[in-house]
C-alpha cells in the first residue's frame, strides 16, 4: 500500500525549530528514519500488497496542502498528516479531507493538549480515522501502523463486499435460471399435453368417421340387400302369378297336350290303379332312370275324364321329366 506523509506549516524548519519541544531531527531526518522504520516492518509482512510504501511531501501553504489532499485518492491508500498550526483553524482543510475517500491519521510531535489552550482543540480530529501525539516521530510510526490496518481492514471489508456481491448476482442467476428452465418445462409440459389431446381428438374423430362410414356402408348395403330381395320376391309373385294365370286357363285338351311328353323323353309313372283309362308309352327305355324332374301336377279335377258309362276316370298323375 501507499501511504504519503504530509506535513504542514513550518515543519520544513524542524531540527533548528523549538527543539524543546519538537526534538532535534530535521523534517529530511525524520523522514528518513521513518521510511527506514517501514522497511523493518515491510520485512515482517508476506503479502506483498500489504508491504508499505513512503512518500513524503510538505508546505507552507493551505491551497497547495489543500491541493494534495484533493488528489492523494488518485495515487495513495491514505494519509499520516501533521497540520501543525492549521490544526487548530484551517476549516478549509478540515473540509478538504472530508470531501475525499482518502483516509487520514491525525499526527503531532509534542502533545497539543498539554500546550497552551488554543492548541487543545483540532479542528481535524473530527474527520480523521485517528489522533497520534506527545512521541516525537513515534507519534508518526503508531500513525502508520493505525493507517496500514486501517487500509488493511478496508481492504479486506470490500474483498468480502464483492464476494457478497458476486455471490448475490450468482444466487440470482442460479435462481434466474431454474425460473426460466421451470417455465420452460412448464411450456414443454402444456405444449405435450396440447399435442396429445389434439392427438387424441384427432383420433376419436377419426374414430367416429370410420365407424360412421361403416354404419352408412351397412346401411347402404342392407338397403341394397331389401330392395334385391323385394325386386326377387315381386319377381317371384309376378312369375308366379303369370304361372298360375296360365295354369287357370289351360283346358283338358292342353293338358292333355301338355301331358303327351316327346317321343324321346316322356315317360308315364303310372298311379297305381285297376281302372287307367289310359296309358302312353312311347319310345321310351322304360328301365332308364327316373331323373330328377321337376314335377308338374296335373289337377286332378282337370286330369279327371268320364268313362262311357258315367264313371269318373280315376286321377292320373304324370311325372314329366321337363326337356
Ligand atoms: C504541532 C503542534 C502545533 O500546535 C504546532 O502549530 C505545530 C506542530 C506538533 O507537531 O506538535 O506546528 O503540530
Amino acid at each position: 500500500m501507499k501511504l504519503l506523509v504530509l506535513n504542514g506549516p513550518n515543519m520544513n524548519l524542524l531540527g533548528m525549530r523549538e527543539p524543546d519541544i519538537y526534538g532535534n531531527l530535521t523534517l529530511e531526518e525524520m523522514n528518513r528514519e521513518l521510511a527506514n522504520y517501514v522497511q523493518s516492518l515491510n520485512e515482517q509482512i508476506e503479502d506483498v500488497e500489504t508491504k508499505i510504501e513512503l512518500y513524503f511531501y510538505q508546505s507552507n501553504h493551505e491551497g497547495m496542502l489543500i491541493d494534495v489532499i484533493h488528489k492523494a485518492h488518485e495515487k495513495f491508500d491514505g494519509i499520516v498528516y501533521n497540520p501543525a498550526a492549521h490544526t487548530h483553524y484551517s476549516l478549509a482543510i478540515r473540509d478538504a479531507i472530508a470531501s475525499v475517500p482518502t483516509p487520514v491519521v491525525e499526527v503531532h510531535l509534542s502533545n497539543i493538549k498539554s500546550r497552551e489552550s488554543f492548541r487543545a482543540a483540532s479542528v481535524m480530529a473530527i474527520v480523521c480515522i485517528a489522533q497520534f501525539m506527545g512521541k516525537g516521530v513515534d507519534s508518526y510510526k503508531e500513525g502508520i501502523v493505525a493507517l496500514a490496518k486501517y487500509v488493511k481492514a478496508q481492504r479486506i471489508a470490500e474483498q468480502k463486499r464483492k464476494e457478497e456481491a458476486l455471490k448475490k448476482e450468482q444466487e440470482a442467476a442460479a435462481a434466474a435460471k431454474a425460473a426460466e428452465e421451470a417455465k420452460l418445462a412448464a411450456e414443454a409440459k402444456a405444449a405435450e399435453e396440447a399435442r396429445l389431446a389434439a392427438e387424441a381428438q384427432a383420433a376419436a374423430e377419426a374414430k367416429a368417421a370410420e365407424e360412421a362410414k361403416l354404419a352408412a356402408e351397412a346401411k347402404a348395403a342392407a338397403e341394397a340387400k331389401a330392395a334385391e330381395e323385394a325386386r326377387l320376391a315381386a319377381e317371384a309373385k309376378a312369375a308366379e302369378e303369370a304361372r298360375l294365370a296360365a295354369q287357370a286357363v289351360t283346358t283338358d285338351s292342353q293338358v292333355e297336350a301338355d301331358n303327351a311328353p316327346s317321343a324321346a323323353q316322356a315317360s308315364v309313372v303310372e298311379v297305381p290303379s285297376s281302372s287307367v283309362i289310359e296309358t302312353k308309352v312311347e319310345a321310351v327305355d322304360p328301365n332308364a332312370p327316373i331323373e330328377a324332374v321337376d314335377v308338374s301336377i296335373a289337377d286332378a279335377t282337370n286330369a279327371a275324364e268320364t268313362t262311357p258309362d258315367g264313371e269318373k276316370k280315376k286321377s292320373r298323375w304324370s311325372l314329366f321329366k321337363k326337356s
